[in-house]
C-alpha cells in the first residue's frame, strides 16, 4: 500500500506530466487552426461561403486525428443531426491522452471570406473538461474592455453610456475620446445612435467580432471597447483569448424563440437571463489558438508565395496563448505544397 507521502509523490509528478502535456499541445493546436486555414484560403474571393466553410471544417478535423487528446466538441459546428463533422459532443483526437474540451469555429468569418474581406481566422479553444461553456447557438449580448481596468468597470446591465462614461472616467479622458468596435447590423442602429451621441469613434465591422472583442487589447488597434450582439460561440471563443491576455468580458445570451431557449436548456442553462463574466465562459487552464485566412487587425492572411528557386509555398500567421502562464505566441509557418 502507498504511503501518503508516496501518493502525494504521485499526484505531484501526474500534475508535472499533465502540465508538460499541455504545454505540447499549445503549439499543436496551431497546426490545427493553419490546416483550416489554409484550406479556407483556396477560396477566399469565390464566392461561396458554404464551400470555404467546408474546407476548413474539414482539414480542421483531419488535423484533430493526430493529436494525443481525448477531445470533445463542446462549441463547434452544429448538433449532431445538423453537421456531419466537428458537431456538438464530436470526439477528436486519438482518444488516448488528456480530456480536453475545445470550442471551435473552422472558419471565423465566411461572408469575409467569401467577399476576401479583413479578418477572417481558423480559430479554436481548449480546456480541460467542463471548464468551457456549452453556448448554444444563439446571439449574444456581450461588452468587452481591455487589460488595465478595475474589475467590474463594465457592466451589461448598465447603458452603453453608463459603461463608455466609467471607461472615459478611469482612463481619465472624455468620453467622446473612446472607440468603441460594434458589428455593423440595422439592430445596433440605437446602439451607433447613443455612442455617436457621446461623440464616441465608432468602429464598424462587417464580421467577425471574434477579432473585433480581441481588438480591445490591442493599443496598436485603438478600440476601447467592443459592444453589440453577435454569436454566442464566438462569445466564448473571445472569452477565453481574453482569459490569456487580460481584459473584461461580459456576455448575456438572447434568444429569438422558444426553440432556442430549448437548445440552452438542453445544454444545462437554467438561468436564461445570467450575465456571463469571462470564468464562466472560460475556466482554468484555457489555450486560444488563431490562424488568419484573411489579413486583418490580429492577424496576417494566408498568402501564396514562390522562392526563387520556383518552389511554391504558404505562408500562415497564427497566434496561440495559454491562461495559466500568459504567454501570448506570435507563429509565422511556411508550409511547402504538396
Ligand atoms: P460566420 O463565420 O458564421 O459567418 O460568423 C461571422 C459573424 O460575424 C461572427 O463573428 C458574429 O458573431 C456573427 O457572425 C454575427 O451574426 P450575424 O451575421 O447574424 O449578425
Amino acid at each position: 500500500m502507498n504511503s501518503p507521502t508516496d501518493t502525494h509523490a504521485d499526484a505531484a509528478k501526474q500534475a508535472a506530466a499533465d502540465n508538460a502535456i499541455q504545454r505540447v499541445l499549445v503549439l499543436e493546436m496551431v497546426r490545427v487552426t493553419e490546416a483550416a486555414a489554409i484550406a479556407a484560403a483556396q477560396l477566399i474571393g469565390r464566392g461561396d461561403e458554404k464551400a470555404a466553410d467546408a474546407a476548413a471544417v474539414e482539414a480542421m478535423r483531419k488535423a484533430f486525428d493526430n493529436l494525443y487528446i481525448d477531445g470533445t466538441v463542446v462549441i463547434g459546428e452544429g448538433e449532431r443531426d445538423e453537421a456531419p463533422m466537428l458537431y456538438i459532443g464530436e470526439k477528436v483526437g486519438m482518444g488516448k491522452g488528456p480530456k480536453i474540451d475545445i470550442a471551435l469555429d473552422p472558419l471565423e468569418g465566411t461572408t469575409i471570406t467569401a467577399k476576401a474581406g479583413p479578418n477572417a481566422l481558423a480559430v479554436l479553444a481548449a480546456a480541460e473538461e467542463g471548464c468551457l461553456l456549452n453556448a448554444p447557438d444563439t446571439y449574444m449580448d456581450k461588452i468587452a474592455v481591455g487589460p488595465g481596468y478595475p474589475e467590474g468597470i463594465i457592466d451589461l446591465a448598465k447603458s452603453p453610456t453608463e459603461n463608455v462614461k466609467a471607461v472615459a472616467a478611469a482612463k481619465g479622458c472624455d468620453p467622446s475620446q473612446i472607440n468603441v468596435c460594434v458589428l455593423d447590423r440595422p439592430r445596433h442602429a440605437e446602439l451607433i445612435a447613443e455612442l455617436r451621441e457621446l461623440g464616441c469613434g465608432v468602429v464598424l465591422i462587417g464580421d467577425g467580432d471574434v477579432a473585433g472583442v480581441i481588438a480591445v487589447t490591442d493599443e496598436e488597434t485603438t478600440v476601447d471597447l467592443y459592444m453589440g450582439q453577435g454569436g454566442a460561440p464566438e462569445g466564448v471563443l473571445a472569452a477565453a483569448a481574453l482569459r490569456c491576455v487580460g481584459g473584461q468580458f461580459n456576455g448575456r445570451l438572447v434568444f429569438r424563440n422558444e426553440d432556442e431557449k430549448a437548445r440552452a436548456r438542453k445544454w444545462g442553462i437554467t438561468d436564461l437571463d445570467r450575465i456571463y463574466k469571462l470564468e464562466d465562459l472560460a475556466k482554468g487552464d484555457c489555450i486560444f489558438a488563431a490562424t488568419g485566412v484573411t489579413s486583418g487587425s490580429l492577424l496576417d492572411g494566408v498568402k501564396r508565395r514562390r522562392k526563387p528557386t520556383g518552389e511554391v509555398y504558404m505562408t500562415t500567421e497564427s497566434v496561440v496563448m495559454r491562461a495559466s502562464s500568459g504567454t501570448v505566441r506570435w507563429i509565422r509557418g511556411e508550409h511547402r505544397i504538396a
